[in-house]
């Protein structure tokens, strides 16, 4: 019963979404260098034609972040001048919790003044569960950068390198572009192309035994894609697919934010332009070195990265003299909205007749997906 009514509403939404999408104008990008906001509400195709949808699959939010991430409380492996504390002491602490406005809220210590040597309190989370294959948002107010600070939101396998690593959102001191990172076991290669809109960064290959564990990286277009720039814009959003068809990774600050995004229903990355990076399945096979991601945000100071580059920017002194003073330390915080994740639900049948039905069991919240689908096309129109 549910099935007939779910195919009806796919039905005419896929004809008004292939409407929709003949009129849509051609991406035009702005100042900031993001392709301008835009709508969508169709399908998606895999390569070899089969259909699909992105849909909900977890929602981690101020209700239940904590329950679902644990606290690395090691050494930094990156070598950081971090103390990364266990959740009892986060809470403790002040340096994780959920703010009266329902943001989830991660930082480093802004309050203590450290010995010469010293390390600095901050927090490194990493959710119990584990993804093959996703379509990952982060939506947030902020997040963390200044002289000496390194966060990252990003994702890693078992075994590493052995399972592969994807880094969503990193960057170092002042920067003001995004850096998106892979490291991986030997035989995966970034493959330059036109197919995304940031530029190269050193390294083809993501081989973390290659130069010291750089990696392949591609770096952010836009200017609001890192730091005191993204921040003062509201924050925004950083989308990560990972499919068959490779790995893409966009960012866009809150004005830009794609309307399939906020909208809550199935978010369709075909929609969005061209990514600000991309790992293409020419050169990387995104199953194959890619395995069991959890998703982990962590804030650490100085270390293998911020403090190696630290004499190259024209932040004050030096990163050991720096992060002795909490004020440096004042924007070091992140402040989440959601982070969802999403699977494939593929769809069995064409795309050009009346006929559509899910694979799968039709269960309410598919329902209601339908539904959004469609409000969000009556939206556009
Ligand atoms: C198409 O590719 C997807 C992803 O690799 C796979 O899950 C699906 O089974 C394939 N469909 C067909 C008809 O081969
Ligand atoms: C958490 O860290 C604090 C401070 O280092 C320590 O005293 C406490 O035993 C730790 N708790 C757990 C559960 O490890
Ligand atoms: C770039 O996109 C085109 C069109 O989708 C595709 O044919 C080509 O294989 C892509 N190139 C790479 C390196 O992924
Ligand atoms: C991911 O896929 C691999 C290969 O198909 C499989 O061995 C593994 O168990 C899967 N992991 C999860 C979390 O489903
Ligand atoms: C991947 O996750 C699946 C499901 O939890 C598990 O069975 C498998 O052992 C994991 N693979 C590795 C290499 O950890
Ligand atoms: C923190 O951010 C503000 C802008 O919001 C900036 O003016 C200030 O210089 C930053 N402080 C540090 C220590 O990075
Ligand atoms: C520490 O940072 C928070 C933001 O995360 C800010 O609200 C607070 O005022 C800062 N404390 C000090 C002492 O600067």
């Amino acid at each position: 019963m549910n099935g007939l009514i779910l195919t009806l509403l796919l039905s005419s939404s896929i004809t008004e979404s292939s409407a929709f999408r003949l009129s849509e104008r051609a991406p035009s990008f702005d100042v900031l260098g993001q392709s301008s906001k835009r709508q969508s509400a169709g399908f998606e195709s895999d390569t070899n034609g089969t259909e699909f949808l992105w849909t909900i699959e977890d929602t981690y939010d101020s209700s239940n972040f904590f329950d679902q991430f644990t606290f690395f409380d090691q050494g930094d492996p990156t070598h950081g001048q971090v103390n990364f504390l266990n959740q009892t002491a986060a809470f403790a602490n002040g340096l994780a919790y959920v703010a009266s406005d329902n943001t989830i809220v991660m930082k480093g210590d802004n309050t203590t003044w450290l010995a010469s040597g010293a390390i600095r309190d901050s927090v490194r989370v990493q959710s119990i569960k584990a993804y093959n294959t996703s379509l990952i948002i982060l939506d947030l107010n902020s997040a963390p950068w200044g002289c000496g600070v390194w966060p990252a939101f990003w994702t890693c396998g078992p075994d590493w390198p052995e399972y592969g690593e994807i880094d969503i959102l990193e960057g170092v001191h002042d920067n003001e572009h995004n850096q998106i990172t892979w490291h991986t076991s030997p035989g995966c290669n970034l493959t330059p192309s036109s197919n995304y809109t940031g530029t190269l960064s050193g390294n083809l290959d993501c081989d973390t035994a290659v130069d010291d564990n750089s990696g392949c990286a591609i770096i952010d277009w836009s200017r609001a894609s890192y730091g005191n720039y993204f921040n003062s814009q509201g924050g925004g959003v950083y989308a990560m697919k990972w499919d068959d068809q490779g790995i893409s990774v966009w960012s866009f600050y809150r004005s830009a934010v794609p309307v399939d995004i906020t909208s809550g229903g199935s978010p369709d990355p075909s929609g969005w332009g061209l990514p600000a990076a991309q790992l293409s399945p020419t050169g990387c096979d995104p199953l194959k070195f890619f395995m069991n991601q959890s998703i982990i945000f962590d804030i650490t100071f100085c270390g293998d990265w911020a403090g190696n580059s630290y004499a190259t920017t024209t932040c004050p002194g030096t990163c050991a003299n720096q992060i002795m003073d909490p004020a440096n330390f004042v924007n070091a915080s992140w402040s989440i909205n959601s982070l969802k994740v999403y699977s494939k639900h593929v769809i069995t049948g064409t795309t050009n007749g009346a006929r559509h039905s899910l694979d799968g069991a039709l269960g309410p919240t598919h329902f209601a997906l339908a539904m959004l689908c469609i409000v969000a096309f009556a939206l556009t129109v």
